[in-house]
Protein backbone atom coordinates (compact mmCIF):
# COMPACT_ATOMS: atom_id res chain seq x y z
CA UNK A 1 0.00 0.00 0.00
CA UNK A 2 1.32 3.48 0.12
CA UNK A 3 -0.18 6.68 0.86
CA UNK A 4 -1.18 9.17 -1.83
CA UNK A 5 -2.71 12.84 -1.05
CA UNK A 6 -6.69 12.21 -2.43
CA UNK A 7 -6.12 14.78 -5.28
CA UNK A 8 -3.96 12.31 -6.55
CA UNK A 9 -6.14 9.60 -6.89
CA UNK A 10 -7.68 7.85 -9.80
CA UNK A 11 -10.63 6.48 -10.24
CA UNK A 12 -10.32 2.63 -10.56
CA UNK A 13 -7.74 2.67 -7.66
CA UNK A 14 -8.84 0.76 -4.75
CA UNK A 15 -8.49 1.72 -0.94
CA UNK A 16 -5.70 -0.28 1.12
CA UNK A 17 -7.40 1.01 4.26
CA UNK A 18 -10.69 1.77 5.90
CA UNK A 19 -11.62 5.43 6.37
CA UNK A 20 -13.54 6.31 8.98
CA UNK A 21 -16.84 8.74 9.53
CA UNK A 22 -16.28 11.55 12.36
CA UNK A 23 -17.34 8.81 15.19
CA UNK A 24 -14.70 6.27 14.40
CA UNK A 25 -16.99 4.61 12.41
CA UNK A 26 -16.12 2.16 9.47
CA UNK A 27 -17.50 4.76 6.50
CA UNK A 28 -15.76 2.80 3.26
CA UNK A 29 -14.00 -0.69 4.15
CA UNK A 30 -11.01 -1.70 2.76
CA UNK A 31 -10.46 -2.56 -1.09
CA UNK A 32 -13.45 0.02 -2.19
CA UNK A 33 -12.89 1.22 -6.06
CA UNK A 34 -12.32 4.84 -6.14
CA UNK A 35 -14.63 6.40 -8.09
CA UNK A 36 -14.40 10.06 -9.55
CA UNK A 37 -17.27 10.89 -7.72
CA UNK A 38 -15.81 9.57 -4.41
CA UNK A 39 -12.53 11.01 -4.60
CA UNK A 40 -14.15 14.39 -5.19
CA UNK A 41 -16.70 13.45 -2.01
CA UNK A 42 -13.57 12.46 0.21
CA UNK A 43 -11.85 15.81 -0.63
CA UNK A 44 -14.89 17.99 -0.43
CA UNK A 45 -15.11 16.19 3.39
CA UNK A 46 -11.77 16.70 4.48
CA UNK A 47 -9.74 13.54 3.88
CA UNK A 48 -6.80 14.49 2.11
CA UNK A 49 -4.88 11.63 2.66
CA UNK A 50 -5.46 8.02 1.73
CA UNK A 51 -3.95 4.46 1.62
CA UNK A 52 -4.10 3.10 -1.99
CA UNK A 53 -3.40 -0.10 -3.21
CA UNK A 54 -0.05 -0.44 -5.41
CA UNK A 55 1.09 -3.81 -6.36
CA UNK A 56 4.68 -2.65 -5.86
CA UNK A 57 4.44 -1.77 -2.39
CA UNK A 58 2.29 -4.53 -1.67
CA UNK A 59 3.96 -5.90 1.18
CA UNK A 60 3.86 -2.51 2.95
CA UNK A 61 2.02 -2.80 6.13
CA UNK A 62 1.10 0.49 7.71
CA UNK A 63 0.40 0.22 11.51
CA UNK A 64 -2.29 1.72 13.29
CA UNK A 65 -0.62 4.48 16.15
CA UNK A 66 -3.87 2.93 18.55
CA UNK A 67 -6.56 0.35 18.24
CA UNK A 68 -9.56 0.83 15.75
CA UNK A 69 -11.67 -0.32 19.27
CA UNK A 70 -9.54 2.39 21.27
CA UNK A 71 -10.09 5.23 18.47
CA UNK A 72 -13.98 4.48 18.44
CA UNK A 73 -14.08 3.87 22.09
CA UNK A 74 -12.20 7.36 22.65
CA UNK A 75 -13.97 9.51 19.96
CA UNK A 76 -17.43 8.36 20.98
CA UNK A 77 -16.77 9.49 24.79
CA UNK A 78 -14.89 12.50 23.72
CA UNK A 79 -18.10 13.71 21.44
CA UNK A 80 -20.45 12.87 24.20
CA UNK A 81 -19.17 14.57 26.85
CA UNK A 82 -18.27 17.56 25.10
CA UNK A 83 -21.61 17.83 23.54
CA UNK A 84 -23.20 17.17 27.00
CA UNK A 85 -21.17 19.95 28.03
CA UNK A 86 -21.81 22.43 25.24
CA UNK A 87 -25.27 21.75 26.00
CA UNK A 88 -25.10 23.11 28.91
CA UNK A 89 -23.13 26.65 28.59
CA UNK A 90 -22.34 28.68 31.64
CA UNK A 91 -21.94 25.89 34.28
CA UNK A 92 -22.19 27.10 37.82
CA UNK A 93 -19.10 26.41 39.84
CA UNK A 94 -19.71 23.88 42.54
CA UNK A 95 -21.75 21.63 39.58
CA UNK A 96 -18.62 18.26 39.00
CA UNK A 97 -19.29 15.59 36.29
CA UNK A 98 -18.35 12.47 37.92
CA UNK A 99 -18.70 11.00 34.59
CA UNK A 100 -16.22 12.25 32.62
CA UNK A 101 -13.33 11.31 35.15
CA UNK A 102 -14.48 7.97 34.99
CA UNK A 103 -14.42 7.53 31.07
CA UNK A 104 -11.81 9.44 30.31
CA UNK A 105 -9.37 7.59 32.25
CA UNK A 106 -11.15 4.67 30.82
CA UNK A 107 -9.81 5.70 27.92
CA UNK A 108 -6.21 7.01 28.75
CA UNK A 109 -5.64 3.88 30.06
CA UNK A 110 -6.33 2.18 26.18
CA UNK A 111 -4.57 4.74 24.78
CA UNK A 112 -1.32 4.35 27.42
CA UNK A 113 -1.81 0.34 26.71
CA UNK A 114 -1.55 0.74 23.14
CA UNK A 115 1.23 2.78 22.96
CA UNK A 116 3.32 1.09 25.77
CA UNK A 117 2.87 -2.17 23.81
CA UNK A 118 4.59 -0.93 20.12
CA UNK A 119 7.89 -0.52 20.05
CA UNK A 120 9.38 2.35 18.68
CA UNK A 121 6.07 4.19 18.13
CA UNK A 122 6.01 6.87 16.08
CA UNK A 123 3.86 9.94 15.52
CA UNK A 124 1.94 9.17 12.09
CA UNK A 125 -1.04 10.86 10.65
CA UNK A 126 -3.78 10.09 11.94
CA UNK A 127 -6.44 12.39 10.41
CA UNK A 128 -7.52 9.98 7.62
CA UNK A 129 -11.43 10.01 8.15
CA UNK A 130 -13.73 12.65 8.07
CA UNK A 131 -13.41 15.37 10.58
CA UNK A 132 -16.81 17.31 10.92
CA UNK A 133 -15.71 18.50 14.26
CA UNK A 134 -12.28 19.18 14.83
CA UNK A 135 -11.93 19.61 18.46
CA UNK A 136 -12.96 16.10 19.28
CA UNK A 137 -10.34 14.07 16.51
CA UNK A 138 -8.03 17.22 18.07
CA UNK A 139 -8.27 16.20 21.80
CA UNK A 140 -7.65 12.74 20.82
CA UNK A 141 -4.80 13.13 18.45
CA UNK A 142 -3.43 15.55 20.89
CA UNK A 143 -3.42 12.86 23.73
CA UNK A 144 -2.32 10.55 21.67
CA UNK A 145 0.80 12.26 20.63
CA UNK A 146 1.63 13.72 24.03
CA UNK A 147 1.14 10.62 25.16
CA UNK A 148 3.86 9.09 23.02
CA UNK A 149 6.53 12.03 23.77
CA UNK A 150 5.34 11.16 27.55
CA UNK A 151 6.47 7.46 27.47
CA UNK A 152 9.83 8.59 25.02
CA UNK A 153 10.84 10.78 28.16
CA UNK A 154 10.91 8.31 30.82
CA UNK A 155 7.62 9.00 32.83
CA UNK A 156 5.89 6.68 34.83
CA UNK A 157 2.66 5.70 33.90
CA UNK A 158 0.86 7.75 36.70
CA UNK A 159 2.18 10.61 35.58
CA UNK A 160 1.41 9.46 31.77
CA UNK A 161 -2.48 9.52 33.17
CA UNK A 162 -2.30 13.16 34.28
CA UNK A 163 -0.27 14.43 31.31
CA UNK A 164 -2.85 12.39 28.93
CA UNK A 165 -5.94 13.32 30.25
CA UNK A 166 -4.45 17.09 30.39
CA UNK A 167 -3.63 16.87 26.91
CA UNK A 168 -7.16 15.07 26.23
CA UNK A 169 -9.04 17.61 28.14
CA UNK A 170 -6.77 20.81 27.01
CA UNK A 171 -9.49 22.43 24.68
CA UNK A 172 -12.18 21.49 26.93
CA UNK A 173 -13.12 25.00 27.44
CA UNK A 174 -14.26 25.53 23.75
CA UNK A 175 -17.66 23.84 24.87
CA UNK A 176 -18.27 26.86 26.81
CA UNK A 177 -17.61 28.91 23.89
CA UNK A 178 -20.45 29.93 21.15
CA UNK A 179 -20.12 27.47 17.63
CA UNK A 180 -20.09 30.87 15.61
CA UNK A 181 -16.81 31.71 16.68
CA UNK A 182 -15.57 28.19 16.35
CA UNK A 183 -16.71 27.34 13.63
CA UNK A 184 -16.53 30.89 12.01
CA UNK A 185 -14.92 30.53 8.17
CA UNK A 186 -12.44 33.24 7.83
CA UNK A 187 -10.58 35.45 10.24
CA UNK A 188 -12.04 36.01 13.74
CA UNK A 189 -12.66 39.98 14.97
CA UNK A 190 -10.48 41.13 18.16
CA UNK A 191 -13.55 40.78 20.10
CA UNK A 192 -14.34 37.37 19.01
CA UNK A 193 -10.66 36.13 19.38
CA UNK A 194 -10.14 37.29 22.39
CA UNK A 195 -13.85 34.97 23.51
CA UNK A 196 -11.63 32.51 21.95
CA UNK A 197 -8.99 32.57 24.05
CA UNK A 198 -10.79 32.14 27.23
CA UNK A 199 -11.17 28.80 26.41
CA UNK A 200 -7.91 28.20 28.31
CA UNK A 201 -9.07 29.86 31.60
CA UNK A 202 -12.67 28.24 31.13
CA UNK A 203 -11.77 25.00 30.64
CA UNK A 204 -9.61 24.83 34.06
CA UNK A 205 -12.64 26.37 36.10
CA UNK A 206 -14.56 23.30 34.06
CA UNK A 207 -11.91 20.76 35.17
CA UNK A 208 -9.92 21.86 38.87
CA UNK A 209 -13.09 20.67 40.80
CA UNK A 210 -13.34 17.26 39.10
CA UNK A 211 -12.62 15.28 42.63
CA UNK A 212 -11.40 12.47 39.91
CA UNK A 213 -9.29 15.09 37.39
CA UNK A 214 -5.90 15.84 38.67
CA UNK A 215 -5.48 19.21 39.32
CA UNK A 216 -2.77 19.39 37.31
CA UNK A 217 -4.56 18.42 34.56
CA UNK A 218 -6.48 21.34 34.82
CA UNK A 219 -3.47 23.30 34.88
CA UNK A 220 -2.96 21.76 31.56
CA UNK A 221 -5.77 23.49 30.44
CA UNK A 222 -4.90 26.38 31.66
CA UNK A 223 -1.37 26.98 30.62
CA UNK A 224 -1.36 25.10 26.70
CA UNK A 225 -1.27 28.24 25.08
CA UNK A 226 1.58 29.98 27.14
CA UNK A 227 4.80 29.80 25.68
CA UNK A 228 8.11 30.06 26.88
CA UNK A 229 8.77 33.79 26.15
CA UNK A 230 6.06 35.03 27.88
CA UNK A 231 4.06 35.71 24.66
CA UNK A 232 0.82 33.29 25.14
CA UNK A 233 -2.02 33.78 26.81
CA UNK A 234 -4.31 33.70 29.11
CA UNK A 235 -1.95 35.03 31.61
CA UNK A 236 1.58 35.53 29.50
CA UNK A 237 3.72 33.28 32.21
CA UNK A 238 6.69 32.31 31.04
CA UNK A 239 9.89 29.72 31.25
CA UNK A 240 9.25 27.85 34.45
CA UNK A 241 6.33 29.36 35.29
CA UNK A 242 4.59 26.87 32.38
CA UNK A 243 3.67 23.24 33.65
CA UNK A 244 6.60 20.90 31.66
CA UNK A 245 3.06 19.01 31.11
CA UNK A 246 1.16 21.84 29.41
CA UNK A 247 4.58 22.75 27.50
CA UNK A 248 4.45 19.20 25.92
CA UNK A 249 0.25 19.73 25.05
CA UNK A 250 1.30 23.18 23.75
CA UNK A 251 3.85 21.78 20.96
CA UNK A 252 1.70 18.75 20.08
CA UNK A 253 -1.24 21.10 19.86
CA UNK A 254 -0.08 23.52 17.67
CA UNK A 255 1.61 20.60 15.54
CA UNK A 256 -1.54 18.50 14.97
CA UNK A 257 -3.19 22.20 14.07
CA UNK A 258 -0.72 22.74 11.34
CA UNK A 259 -1.48 19.21 10.39
CA UNK A 260 -5.13 18.50 10.41
CA UNK A 261 -7.10 19.98 7.35
CA UNK A 262 -9.61 23.07 8.34
CA UNK A 263 -12.25 24.75 6.63
CA UNK A 264 -9.83 27.57 5.96
CA UNK A 265 -6.67 25.61 4.59
CA UNK A 266 -5.02 22.47 3.28
CA UNK A 267 -2.75 21.00 6.31
CA UNK A 268 1.02 20.97 6.01
CA UNK A 269 2.78 17.80 5.84
CA UNK A 270 4.93 16.27 8.45
CA UNK A 271 8.03 17.80 7.49
CA UNK A 272 6.52 21.15 7.12
CA UNK A 273 5.20 21.52 10.37
CA UNK A 274 8.20 20.38 12.42
CA UNK A 275 10.34 23.03 10.27
CA UNK A 276 7.92 25.28 11.23
CA UNK A 277 7.88 24.68 14.78
CA UNK A 278 11.62 24.73 15.02
CA UNK A 279 11.38 28.53 13.57
CA UNK A 280 10.23 29.29 17.79
CA UNK A 281 12.78 27.33 19.44
CA UNK A 282 14.14 29.22 22.65
CA UNK A 283 11.71 31.43 22.29
CA UNK A 284 7.93 29.29 21.90
CA UNK A 285 9.34 25.84 22.81
CA UNK A 286 12.44 24.59 24.73
CA UNK A 287 15.09 23.05 22.36
CA UNK A 288 15.31 19.80 24.46
CA UNK A 289 11.61 19.21 23.79
CA UNK A 290 11.65 19.63 20.31
CA UNK A 291 14.44 17.72 19.74
CA UNK A 292 12.48 14.78 21.46
CA UNK A 293 9.62 15.20 19.07
CA UNK A 294 11.51 15.42 16.23
CA UNK A 295 12.86 12.22 16.53
CA UNK A 296 9.15 10.89 17.34
CA UNK A 297 7.70 12.20 14.77
CA UNK A 298 7.79 10.13 11.34
CA UNK A 299 8.23 13.42 9.08
CA UNK A 300 8.30 10.99 6.26
CA UNK A 301 5.51 8.92 7.23
CA UNK A 302 5.62 5.01 5.55
CA UNK A 303 3.74 4.88 2.36
CA UNK A 304 4.69 8.97 1.42
CA UNK A 305 6.10 9.23 -2.15
CA UNK A 306 9.48 11.01 -1.97
CA UNK A 307 11.72 12.48 -4.68
CA UNK A 308 15.43 12.46 -3.64
CA UNK A 309 17.44 15.26 -5.85
CA UNK A 310 18.85 12.95 -8.48
CA UNK A 311 15.61 13.25 -9.50
CA UNK A 312 14.54 9.25 -9.02
CA UNK A 313 11.48 8.45 -6.54
CA UNK A 314 9.71 6.31 -4.83
CA UNK A 315 7.76 5.34 -1.61
CA UNK A 316 8.96 5.35 1.92
CA UNK A 317 8.82 1.54 3.25
CA UNK A 318 10.49 1.70 6.39
CA UNK A 319 11.64 4.20 8.97
CA UNK A 320 14.62 4.02 11.01
CA UNK A 321 13.42 5.10 14.02
CA UNK A 322 16.80 6.10 15.53
CA UNK A 323 16.96 8.59 12.60
CA UNK A 324 13.20 9.18 11.54
CA UNK A 325 14.54 12.26 8.51
CA UNK A 326 16.56 9.17 6.86
CA UNK A 327 13.92 6.41 5.86
CA UNK A 328 14.18 3.46 3.56
CA UNK A 329 12.83 4.62 0.42
CA UNK A 330 11.83 1.95 -2.68
CA UNK A 331 12.47 3.96 -5.93
CA UNK A 332 9.79 3.34 -8.36
CA UNK A 333 10.38 5.88 -10.91
CA UNK A 334 14.31 6.55 -12.35
CA UNK A 335 15.49 10.43 -12.87
CA UNK A 336 13.87 10.56 -15.93
CA UNK A 337 10.62 9.92 -14.24
CA UNK A 338 10.02 6.54 -16.11
CA UNK A 339 8.60 3.72 -14.29
CA UNK A 340 11.26 0.70 -13.39
CA UNK A 341 10.93 -2.76 -13.55
CA UNK A 342 12.65 -3.88 -11.18
CA UNK A 343 12.19 -1.50 -7.79
CA UNK A 344 15.11 -1.17 -5.62
CA UNK A 345 15.41 0.29 -2.06
CA UNK A 346 17.92 3.15 -0.46
CA UNK A 347 18.50 3.71 2.93
CA UNK A 348 19.04 7.01 3.28
CA UNK A 349 20.43 6.48 6.74
CA UNK A 350 23.54 4.65 5.44
CA UNK A 351 23.64 6.66 2.10
CA UNK A 352 24.10 10.18 3.55
CA UNK A 353 24.64 12.30 0.22
CA UNK A 354 21.06 11.37 -1.13
CA UNK A 355 18.53 14.56 -0.22
CA UNK A 356 15.18 14.17 0.05
CA UNK A 357 13.97 17.26 -2.19
CA UNK A 358 10.09 17.23 -2.61
CA UNK A 359 7.21 15.00 -1.20
CA UNK A 360 4.07 13.84 -3.12
CA UNK A 361 5.72 15.05 -6.62
CA UNK A 362 4.96 13.60 -9.96
CA UNK A 363 1.50 11.77 -8.51
CA UNK A 364 -0.74 11.07 -11.09
CA UNK A 365 -3.45 13.87 -11.10
CA UNK A 366 -6.83 12.47 -10.60
CA UNK A 367 -9.04 12.57 -13.77
CA UNK A 368 -11.51 14.34 -11.33
CA UNK A 369 -9.45 17.20 -10.64
FE1 LIG B 1 -6.52 25.48 22.87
Amino acid sequence: MRLLPTQMCRPGMRLAKKIYSEDGLVLLAENVELTAKLITRLYECGVHFVYIQDPRTADLIIPDIISEETRHRALSEIRTNFRDLMDRPNRKSGVTYPYIAKSFKQIMTMVIDDLTDQKDAMIMLMNMGIVDDYLFQHSLNVSVYTTLLGIANGYSRDELMTLGLGAMLHDIGKTQISMNILKKQGSLSRDEYEEMKRHAERGYYLLKDEPNIPLLAAHCAYQHHERLDGSGYPRGIRGNEIHEYAKWIGLVDSYDAMTTTRIYRNPLLPHEAVESLYAGTGTLYEQRMLQLFRDKVAIYPLGITVKFHSGESGVVVDINSSCPHRPVVRILNNELGEELKVPYEVDLSKQLTTMIVGVNEDQPIAEAY
